[in-house]
């Protein structure tokens, strides 16, 4: 969504607000702005565009100040502008914030401020803020009673920084994400570790229903009845400071390399979380696995494999469509969510609505830290390192890693699998991918592709899709082979390319059927798969492996694919237009 970020100390703020945005830009990335304050003067410079972008253009890191906040933004309330970029200030100027999430109520207090005299510059709902800000300001004259007026008049979910004039930082956290950055003579405020992690590696992660007041020299942490909040200092791992491209061209490509090792520390040292989840699963009464976009997809073949090697059934949910029909969650069940940040409003609102009906949680995620470790019973990290890519491609194998490490505590005779030769089989894809890269540009001019797998492999082909989509813009549908004659066949014609999910295994025979149903309606067939066939008119090889391992493989060639596909097609791999790494809106 939006990256917010504040800072203050002793330093220039505006050099490294721009740096703390640079690193969150994965989070939102359509516009970016910073605003300082300087002899009790704010100053805001803004622009549509990434960081550099605009940063080149305005020169965002030039502002005088020692006091300032800044912001990436996702669009949500009005266009693409630079007026509905943030920082918003307020009507007179003395006051300015950057938000990140949706104030629900904002038309309602939009409509008041403007029979009181308040105009709007912005398309936005966050510029209320700043005038309700400015309001409750010069009623109460202070800053602690004018948040708490506030906060009792947003609906919605929001993280807030609001920058005065006379050099008081506040900020409130309300169902989005807000971390403290404690250094040695400064603090930052910020959507993610990530904005500060260069500067300080301790952080306060902020309760919900919190707010901060930043003065010199110290701060207080206040819940929203003005009473002091409880609070702790962790130490953030400096792995997450780790975020760089180094010798990779863009995020994406590293961290599909990335994968031989990735999937070795996938749920390492979780030994006893791997024990409690699987007697949670065995005794309960239903088990529920939820998630949204790739982690959907990974909780689509944990029911399989659950299915397949423990004989236990268990529900997959898509996390943002529980909401419809909560009624579907039992007590006495568990829940297990999947989420790479932790972060994702839907996932939280499902983990909500289970715990609700007194269901146990447990957490397959990437951040140790997110909203969603903290509300689980029971956590499982993936271990991955920072997944900056908006296109998840580590955390999905490291998900179904876990996922298998559960299923083989679950049954370890019906499930042999070895980790260290799934990821040896990684690393020999990986090593040369000029057959993919050949593939990718055969893909430049298409407008569809419709990726193909049986059983387990469908729910690959859907994940393969939603990666094709996002990098490359392609339409991109996954087909279950068994379902082709029963409509998808229709859509095949010699403008298509279709992707045939086809290792040999129980499925092989009746997959290469369908690739030849396809095949004799014009369509171009791209085959992967362990065994070559005339049918194929590109093969892309993946290693012989034991049929277990061959989910886990198979995604890597597509997600290589993807990648040079974008590049064909001059797209950014690392930024999808109009998504956001870590949706925390709903
Ligand atoms: C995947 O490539 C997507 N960018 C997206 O679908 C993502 O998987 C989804 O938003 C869930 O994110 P989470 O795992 O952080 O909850």
């Amino acid at each position: 969504m939006c990256s917010i970020i504040g800072y203050y100390g002793n330093e220039t703020a505006a050099p490294i607000l721009v740096k703390g945005l640079k690193r969150m830009e994965y989070r939102g990335y359509d516009s970016v702005g910073v605003a300082t304050e300087n002899d009790n003067e704010i100053e805001v410079k803004k622009g549509t565009g990434k960081v550099n972008e605009v940063n080149s253009k305005v020169q965002l890191d030039v502002l005088p100040g020692k006091i300032g906040i800044g912001h990436t933004r996702w669009a949500t309330h009005g266009k693409v502008t630079d007026l509905n970029a943030h920082p918003h200030p307020s009507n007179s100027g003395k006051i300015a914030i950057v938000h990140n999430g949706i104030i629900e109520n904002f038309e309602e207090l939009k409509n008041q401020l403007e029979s009181e005299g308040y105009s709007f510059k912005s398309e936005t709902d966050s510029e209320v803020i700043a005038n309700i800000l400015q309001k409750n300001y010069e009623i109460t004259k202070d800053v602690k009673e004018t948040i708490l007026k506030t906060v009792s008049e947003l609906q919605g979910h929001y993280a807030f920084v609001a920058m005065f004039e006379n050099g008081q930082l506040a900020a409130a956290r309300f169902h989005e994400p807000l971390i403290i950055g404690v250094g040695q003579d400064d603090f930052f405020l910020s959507s993610d570790v990530l904005g500060f992690i260069e500067y300080t590696d301790d952080a306060i992660y902020m309760e919900n229903g919190n707010f901060v007041i930043l003065e010199k020299d110290k701060f207080q942490i206040l819940d929203f009845n003005g009473e002091h909040a409880k609070y702790g200092i962790t130490k953030v791992s400096k792995e997450f400071g780790d975020a760089y491209k180094g010798d990779y061209a863009h995020f994406t490509l590293k961290e599909i390399y990335e994968q031989p090792e990735t999937i070795l520390k996938a749920g390492e040292k979780t030994a006893d979380e791997i024990k409690s989840t699987a007697d949670y699963i065995r005794h309960a009464k239903n088990i529920y696995i939820t998630g949204s976009g790739t982690s959907y997809n990974s909780a689509l073949i944990a029911k399989q494999i659950l299915s397949k090697y423990a004989k236990i059934k268990a529900e997959p949910i898509m996390s943002s469509e529980l909401q419809f029909s909560p009624d579907i969650i039992e007590d006495n069940s568990i829940l297990i969510a999947i989420s790479q940040s932790g972060e994702s409003a839907d996932v939280l609102d499902a983990v909500k609505i289970a715990k609700k009906a007194n269901c146990k949680i447990i957490a397959i995620v990437n951040l140790l830290t997110s909203s969603l470790a903290r509300e689980a019973d029971v956590t499982i990290g993936m271990n991955c390192g920072p997944e900056i890519g908006v296109a998840a491609t580590k955390s999905f194998t490291s998900q179904l890693v876990i996922l298998y490490k559960i299923v083989k505590y679950l049954n370890e005779e019906n499930l042999k699998i070895d980790f260290n030769q799934t990821s040896q089989s990684i690393g020999k894809i990986l090593e040369n991918p000029t057959n993919v890269q050949k593939t990718a540009k055969e893909l430049k001019d298409i407008s569809d592709i419709y990726v193909l797998g049986r059983g387990i492999h469908y729910p690959i082909a859907i994940e393969a899709s939603l990666k094709l989509k996002e990098l490359t813009y392609i339409h991109a549908e996954g087909i279950p082979g068994g379902e082709l004659k029963h409509g998808p066949l229709a859509l095949m014609d010699d403008n298509v390319f279709v992707i045939i999910i086809n290792p040999n295994d129980s499925t092989y025979t009746d997959t290469l059927t369908s690739a030849r149903e396809i095949k004799a309606r014009g369509a171009k067939i791209i085959g992967i798969s362990d065994v070559q066939s005339d049918v194929y008119d590109y093969w892309i090889e993946i290693p012989k492996i034991s049929e277990s391992e061959f989910p886990i493989l198979e995604i890597i060639p597509i997600q290589l694919l993807s990648y040079y596909a974008a590049l064909e097609k001059d797209t950014d791999p690392d930024y999808p237009r109009n998504l956001a790494k870590s949706v925390t809106v709903k």
